[in-house]
């Protein structure tokens, strides 16, 4: 299974399709292309009967500084394509019937954060932590995060990350339960070798536990991530997304 862009990149061993967010000079910034292939990769491995893990990790120390921002203010064809571009990820993740595996290692912001809530399982390196700066870009929350981050953290803590940008450290996203096991980050590529150990079990029940375990709230997600993007839509309307935007990439020039 091979796919030329180089700012993904995939492998296949041992039923674990291996996808390397690969774009570690710029953070991992993911844009509209990016997204894209993504969503192919999800799909085709949704259909791929050698694969049962699906597992997202990047080079570099940051896992993914979130949407691309030097596209944000310049996007072709439409900002609704692009809004489309990025629903058709979150309803690919949602859709995903094999293990969602996250290994992050390093910081997560924006979508990068709020996508994780999507996962099955998340491994951490203790290095990473997870920031939703959404109000001071004057973006609104998306990957359902206004539904899943409430379950995970309670409401006032998901409000004090989704409204106020609080930052939290892995130790912290593991106790509540957004993290499964935390790596010392020498130690991350160990990760591997446990997730190699799942072959020994059978793949037969974890994929009908999953199915079950998606059931029940996926109706529900589609929803929230329509309703999501639409509000992201209204967004880009208004004057002060557009203010506060071009002050962030001018502030910071090398945007
Ligand atoms: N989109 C596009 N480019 C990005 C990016 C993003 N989201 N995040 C980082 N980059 C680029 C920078 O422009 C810089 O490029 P350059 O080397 O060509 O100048 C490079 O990545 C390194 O970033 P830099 O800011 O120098 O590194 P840092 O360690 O000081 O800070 C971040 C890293 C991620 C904390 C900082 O870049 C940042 O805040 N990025 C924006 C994150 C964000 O708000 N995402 C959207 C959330 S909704």
């Amino acid at each position: 299974m091979a796919h030329t862009d180089s700012f993904i990149l995939t492998t296949l061993n041992n039923g674990i399709q291996k996808v390397v967010l690969n774009k570690p000079a710029k953070k991992n910034a993911i844009s509209i292309p990016m997204y894209k292939e993504l969503t192919i990769l999800l799909n085709e491995s949704a259909n791929n009967n050698k694969v049962l893990i699906f597992a997202l990790t990047a080079n570099g120390d940051f896992f993914s500084s979130g949407n691309d921002m030097s596209s944000m203010m310049n996007v072709t064809p439409t900002i609704e394509d692009a809004i489309s571009t990025v629903k058709n990820f979150v309803d690919a993740v949602i859709m995903y019937p094999k293990l969602l595996i996250a290994v992050v290692n390093g910081p997560a912001i924006g979508i990068a954060s709020t996508i994780l809530g999507l996962f099955d399982l998340v491994y951490a390196s203790d290095k990473a932590y997870f920031h939703t700066p959404f109000s001071s870009l004057g973006l609104v929350a998306e990957g359902c995060s206004t539904y899943t981050f409430p379950k995970l953290f309670g409401h006032s803590k998901a409000g004090d990350m989704l409204y106020l940008g609080y930052k939290m450290n892995a130790k912290e996203a593991k106790k509540y339960g957004l993290v499964s096991k935390i790596y010392n980050h020498d130690s991350l590529e160990g990760v591997w070798d446990d997730l190699n150990k799942i072959s020994n079990l059978s793949s037969e029940s974890i994929l009908a536990t999953k199915r079950l375990m998606s059931k029940w709230n996926r109706e529900i997600l589609l929803k929230v991530n329509a309703e999501e993007l639409n509000e992201l839509t209204k967004r880009f309307e208004s004057p002060d997304l557009i203010e506060r935007v071009v002050n962030f990439l001018s502030r910071k020039s090398k945007f």
